[in-house]
């Protein structure tokens, strides 16, 4: 297929959508509304930028009620968790579709990659009207024109794919910062993760396309990018003229403009030295880093296939502080895989007291059908593996509050990204390290990065006063 030609083909189809949207709207004199509702991850939440994108160039208004005329569900099953929600949901809109005729349902995202799924869904859940996957979101105006024009159910899902299209219609949810994907898919198979089977191989997109989108974005006033891969330390290994991330990184930060980098997720076996050293000399990178342990005992983690020990990672820790000292580590963590001992569970809490990380996203195991790890016995029972998810919460709730407040009574940069919910009066924004502020601000600020005195810290955030320099 010629992915180039392919975007102009699916820019036609969304011409003619809105053409007919358009016809409709003179007739009942009503705008079409869509809810775009967005499960896991922060690849999903770019995903759903770029759906919300096509369906508002159909010409669909955003709602954020799930009674609109087009309702999609963008869709993670990385925890069998995200699945069972997914279902519930689904049950809830059954009713709503039923007062409300002409509604379409659209279901797509990490989900849909598994075939038992979409089985279960067209024998069970008739209502769903549109089913696509994760390598073809590109196509949803070619798929609501197809829904229309049959009045069928339409699934279309596919294995995998080697190519990228670019340059569709995207909607950003900021103004000030842009999620940027850099790759898709995932190479590694750690044997408890179904993401390198419903993401697919990795593709990193090619470098000028990936600066292009920045440079535009900041022309539209970002000032903060988050580069996204499920592994971006291996970016650029498949391209044709291979480049390394670190290379990739140092080009992006020269964009005039642009004010703060970040990046997720990354690999500790993947994670270079030249890589570092670009960290540490770097103006924009902000200092934190996302590096999963998933657990601390090297005999799970071969188990687990991620190719480092225990060991490795605490030497890649000092590693990464010797070249950024101040720098913000956070980390994922499951706990309750097949075999995990009591010794085992130590190991990671002993990893957790020797890094001191600012937060720990924890996890409970969750089998997933298809991955090798689904095939090993489940040995560690339901409350021991809750007794030690508990304490482990604990341990890493206790270690954040302290390491958060390291920056009490310095004054610092923030970005500042929103009005405070809860108290008028407040704006909240981030710290370069990831940590939010509140301090008194008003609307006219959002966007802005200033200066702010980090009055006290609250566990895992600041109440800071705005900074005058005096004169
Ligand atoms: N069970 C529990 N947690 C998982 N993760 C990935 N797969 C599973 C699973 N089967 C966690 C990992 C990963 C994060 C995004 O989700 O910690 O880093
Ligand atoms: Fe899943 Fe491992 Fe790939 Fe992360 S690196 S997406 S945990 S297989």
């Amino acid at each position: 297929m010629d992915f180039q030609n392919e975007a102009l083909r699916q820019k036609a189809i969304i011409a003619q959508l809105r053409e007919r949207f358009e016809k409709e709207y003179k007739e009942t004199g009503r705008k079409k509304t869509y809810c775009c509702v967005t499960f896991g991850c922060q690849m999903n939440a770019r995903d759903s930028e770029k759906l919300s994108g096509i369906l508002e160039a159909i010409g669909y208004t955003r709602v954020e009620e799930e009674d609109a005329d087009f309702v999609i569900y963008n869709t993670c099953t990385v925890r069998e968790h995200a699945n069972l929600k997914v279902y519930g949901r689904l049950g809830t809109l059954k009713k709503v579709k039923q007062e409300h005729p002409g509604m379409l349902i659209a279901l797509c995202g990490c989900m849909m990659q598994e075939p038992q799924v979409v089985e279960k869904l067209r024998k069970s859940y008739r209502h769903v009207d549109i089913i696509f996957g994760t390598h073809n979101i590109y196509k949803l105006a070619e798929l609501i024109r197809d829904r229309l024009d049959s009045g069928s159910m339409i699934v279309d899902i596919w294995k995998d794919t080697d190519q990228i299209v670019e340059d569709l219609p995207d909607h950003r949810k900021y103004p000030f910062k842009s999620g940027v994907n850099i790759m898709f898919g995932c190479n590694n198979f750690c044997s408890y993760c179904i993401v390198p089977y419903v993401r697919g191989r990795e593709r990193s997109r090619r470098p000028e396309d990936i600066l292009e989108e920045i440079r535009r974005d900041v022309s539209d006033g970002v000032v903060e990018v988050m580069l996204l891969g499920q592994n971006v330390n291996s970016y650029g290994k498949n391209l044709d003229e291979p480049m390394s991330f670190a290379r990739l990184l140092q080009e992006i930060e020269a964009i005039d403009g642009l004010e703060r980098i970040r990046f997720m997720t990354s690999h500790p076996k993947d994670l270079s030295d030249e890589l570092i050293e670009v960290m540490g000399s770097s103006k924009k990178i902000c200092p934190h880093l996302h590096l999963p342990l998933q657990s601390g005992s090297s005999r799970i983690l071969k188990k687990m296939n991620r190719k480092y020990t225990k060991e490795d990672y605490l030497a890649l820790v000092d590693k990464i502080r010797a070249a950024c000292p101040d720098i913000s580590l956070t980390t994922d963590i499951i706990v309750g895989f097949p075999w995990e001992t009591e010794e085992d569970f130590e190991e990671t809490m002993d990893v957790v007291e020797k890094v001191r990380f600012d937060s720990a996203f924890t996890f409970i195991y969750s089998k997933r059908n298809g991955t090798p790890a689904a095939a090993m016995p489940d040995q560690v029972p339901a409350d021991v593996i809750k007794d030690r998810f508990d304490r482990l919460l604990a341990k890493v709730q206790s270690i954040a509050s302290v390491v958060c407040a390291r920056h009490e009574g310095q004054v610092m940069d923030v970005l500042v990204e929103q009005l405070n919910h809860q108290e008028a009066g407040l704006v909240t924004g981030r710290l370069g390290n990831n940590t939010v502020v509140h301090f008194p601000g008003d609307a006219s600020m959002i966007g802005k990065i200033v200066p702010v005195y980090l009055k006290s810290c609250k566990g895992f955030y600041y109440i800071g006063e705005p900074y005058k320099k005096e004169v």
